[in-house]
């Protein structure tokens, strides 16, 4: 791990649409985020993923890909996108686009190739089995659709057919090895196209369903490792600091991979949405039941089954990669749709002070709710957290100066609907404690991505959760009861929210609180 730079470094992600809209149509675009990079760097973010903004029929929101090397006319010109790269770079900023690469729209030329009766250049760039009538055991494939006789493997919806890059334990004759010519070029052409974005300044890409590249892979993956391994020495080779992360939630594989971060999904179960999202949802889908959120004040939830999974992907992993914690995505629900914009403060401080690299959901620093909106580009109910981005009172919430009805998706209409330029104002608001941590967490190396980490305090039933980062010990409260515990030796207290002490090594945390002492 070379990118020193990474230890300091801070993700906001971008979703195109709904950021800024610079020309009145009524979509976000790339000068819209060329026009807002002060806006971000002022909060403490340096380092933007930007959701798919490449040529597309938009079935999956911009992650079914026609034209890997053409922004989508919607968002602006390939012209636009350099000048952001620029932009960026002056203000000490670095661009990582979204790599889609384990499937392509079925408008992507290479699949029209592919879908012919006769064999050509294309035929193998996606998996095909040999019949019509019969498709792939255990993968969602389409028969009966093409000229080409046999069935196409889907990657995901229906708009997305599989790249081919091969089995990697094949078991019928149309499963091909991930050496054979044809995969290789599968993977020669996304290497290509990771080359034609490097090569006019981006800094590396988030890449989509990392893990879904090798089908039939064994448990520990090797296949698809080799395949990321492969992509990696390119990398070091012609272009050393760009940055790999990967969606795919399981940091030791990820990092062996070679990927720089690996991001911790929020997934139902696991540690993560322990953590922000452990609540049971009514029949119409809201959460409503009892909640066992960590972070909810009045939660029955503690910190234990995030640290359960959390520890040993951290001792793993440390010193050689990153897991990066989100504060939400265009995939999930907004946080905010259970916590109240106090909880978030909380829940904030502690993302920002573990280990590894958090990431902001653009939006989630002003804590924009989830809208119940109709489905979008097949957003269904991940639409809700896809609205445009709140900047301040006036039409459209300063998001566009387009007609309302022309908006991408419509903005929140409640008469508190919380905007950017109020927020900052208000020293007490969420968007003032993210800046805060944010500062604070660049001041301070014990804070940094790889400084050391250490539980303190946890225990089942218990909400208090204590842990260490180099010098500083650090603990959070996120109930409604008062909390005290004998830890350590720190005294002076560095940061503090809400009622919190400590005095000869015993913490005094009131309801709500979080403290950083020395
Ligand atoms: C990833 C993306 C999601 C998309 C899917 C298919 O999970 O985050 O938005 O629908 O991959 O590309
Ligand atoms: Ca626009």
């Amino acid at each position: 791990m070379s990118k020193e730079w990474l230890k300091h470094a801070v993700i906001y992600q971008i979703y195109p649409q709904s950021f800024f809209d610079t020309n009145g149509d009524g979509i976000g675009d790339i000068n819209g985020i060329s026009e807002k990079l002060d806006y971000i760097r002022e909060l403490g973010c340096d380092l933007l993923w930007i959701n798919p903004c490449f040529d597309s029929p938009f079935h999956d929101a911009g992650y079914d890909v026609r034209d890997y090397k053409k922004v989508a006319p919607r968002y602006g010109t390939n012209d636009d996108l350099r000048r952001l790269f620029r932009e960026a770079h002056g203000r000490g900023i670095r661009v990582l686009l979204d790599l889609v690469p384990g499937h392509t729209s079925e408008e992507h030329p290479w699949f029209i190739a592919s879908s012919k009766a006769e064999h050509n250049e294309y035929s193998n760039r996606y998996i095909w089995t040999d019949s019509c009538f019969r498709g792939a055991e255990g993968m969602p494939f389409i028969g009966g659709e093409r000229e080409r006789n046999g069935c196409y493997i889907l990657n995901f919806f229906k708009c997305q057919p599989a790249l081919n890059y091969g089995f990697q334990n094949p078991k019928e004759n149309w499963q091909l090895p991930p050496t054979h010519p044809d995969c290789v070029a599968t993977l020669e052409a996304m290497k290509d196209v990771m080359r034609f974005w490097l090569s006019m300044g981006c800094d590396g890409f988030r890449v989509d369903m990392a893990a879904s590249l090798i089908k039939l892979d064994d448990e520990n993956r090797t296949g698809i490792k080799a395949l990321w391994k492969n992509v990696r020495s390119m990398l070091d080779r012609e272009f050393p600091d760009a940055v790999l992360i990967s969606e795919w939630s399981d940091p030791p594989k990820a990092i062996d991979a070679g990927f720089d971060i690996d991001f911790y999904l929020h997934s139902a179960g696991n540690g993560c949405s322990a953590l922000l999202r452990d609540y049971q949802c009514h029949g119409n889908g809201k959460p409503g039941g009892e909640d066992h959120s960590y972070f909810k004040k009045g939660g029955k939830g503690d910190v234990t089954p995030f640290l359960e999974e959390f520890c040993p992907w951290y001792e793993k992993t440390k010193g050689r990669g990153y897991i990066s914690f989100q504060t939400g995505t265009h995939d999930t629900e907004r946080a905010r749709w259970s916590l109240t914009e106090d909880e978030l403060k909380i829940a904030y401080a502690v993302l920002f002070t573990l280990p590894g690299i958090p990431s902001v959901y653009y939006g989630d620093e002003i804590g924009m709710r989830y809208l119940e909106v109709p489905t979008k580009e097949g957003g269904y109910n991940r639409t809700g957290s896809r609205t445009p981005m709140q900047w301040k009172k006036a039409p459209n919430l300063g998001f566009s100066e387009g007609t309302k009805e022309s908006l991408y998706l419509p903005v929140d209409s409640a008469d508190d609907a919380p905007t950017a330029e109020e927020q900052m104002r208000d020293p007490d608001s969420l968007w003032n404690t993210v800046k805060r941590l944010l500062a604070l967490r660049r001041a301070e190396d014990d804070l940094s991505a790889d400084a050391p980490f250490e539980v303190l305090f946890a225990r089942k039933g218990s909400p208090l959760f204590v842990y260490r980062r180099g010098s500083l010990t650090i603990a959070v409260n996120p109930s409604a009861e008062p909390v005290s515990e004998k830890v350590c030796g720190a005294e002076k207290i560095v940061y503090a929210m809400g009622n919190a002490s400590v005095k000869q090594g015993t913490i005094e945390l009131g309801p709500q609180s979080f403290l950083i002492a020395r």
